[in-house]
């Protein structure tokens, strides 16, 4: 039963933090997701043009600070400048942009996971987010608490060279849509789960997945009576924006 069986991570997973409620992928939006009661956050973690790691989603940062620009034309020193709050509201004015390390750090403190998801944005390189990166998430979380995940296969190819051991590193592969060669992929990068988009999952694919034994993750989902239908094919979780709506409204067989 997908809905009370036990689960080898809870069926939550607060997208970039509480997004919902708090500036996405800061410090303030992990600590608010562990304030409602969430034990697992998804993050995206890319590189500064400096080469330090860093918690962010956009391959620039109008959307998400009060400056603008590309990441790869910030160093350390100019990132930190940055207001990464007030865009979101005025409670959260001076939140500064957070590095790998003082996530990780954060998120060892409070007790919670981390689904990291090594964001390759266009013309970025895959290989050096993952030796800057996977390290140091490696070092600092034991590997019941960390899924890696990525849409670029380079940069799950480069994580599982870096980690052959499937109990060291579990590994998730990220889908708007599973091709049909999924399977091929996931036995080649000896994978944990597949992240895939609720709207675009089929039934059909669900169940291949779970049958293959294959942890099923949903993104981005925020609506649990429409999610509803999706319980019975066996996913396994769901990364909301809002992980509440979930907790409190556990899917009903009418649904
Ligand atoms: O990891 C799931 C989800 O975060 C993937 O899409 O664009 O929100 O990083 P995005
Ligand atoms: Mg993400």
């Amino acid at each position: 039963d997908p809905v009370t069986a036990p689960r080898p991570h809870p069926y939550t997973i607060a997208h970039r933090g509480l997004s919902a409620h708090a500036p996405e992928n800061t410090l303030a939006a992990v600590r608010a997701a562990q304030r409602i009661g969430c034990q697992w956050v998804e993050l995206d973690v890319q590189l500064l043009g400096d080469g330090t790691p860093v918690i962010w989603h956009d391959n620039g940062v109008r959307r998400c600070s009060n400056s603008r620009g590309k990441l790869i034309k910030l160093d350390l020193a100019k990132a930190k400048t940055l207001d990464v709050g007030s865009w979101f509201s005025d409670a959260f004015r001076g939140e500064r942009m957070a590095t790998l390390e003082e996530m990780l750090e954060l998120i060892g403190e409070l007790g919670l996971g981390l689904n990291l998801e090594l964001k390759v944005n266009r013309g970025r390189d895959a290989q050096a987010l993952v030796d800057a990166a996977l390290p140091m998430a490696l070092k600092a979380l034991p590997a019941k608490q960390l899924v890696v995940s990525s849409f670029n296969s380079q940069a799950l190819e480069a994580a599982r060279d870096l980690q052959p051991d499937v109990d060291l590193l579990r590994l998730g592969l990220l889908y708007e849509k599973p091709p049909r060669q999924w399977l091929t992929e996931a036995e080649r990068l000896k994978a944990y789960s597949l992240h895939v988009d609720w709207r675009r999952l089929k039934e059909k694919r669900a169940r291949e997945i779970k049958e293959a034994g294959y942890q099923l993750l949903c993104y981005t989902a925020n609506d649990p009576v429409a999610f509803a239908r999706l319980w019975p094919w066996g996913v396994d979780g769901v990364i909301s924006d809002d992980p509440s709506l979930f907790t409190y409204h556990l899917p009903m067989p009418s649904e």
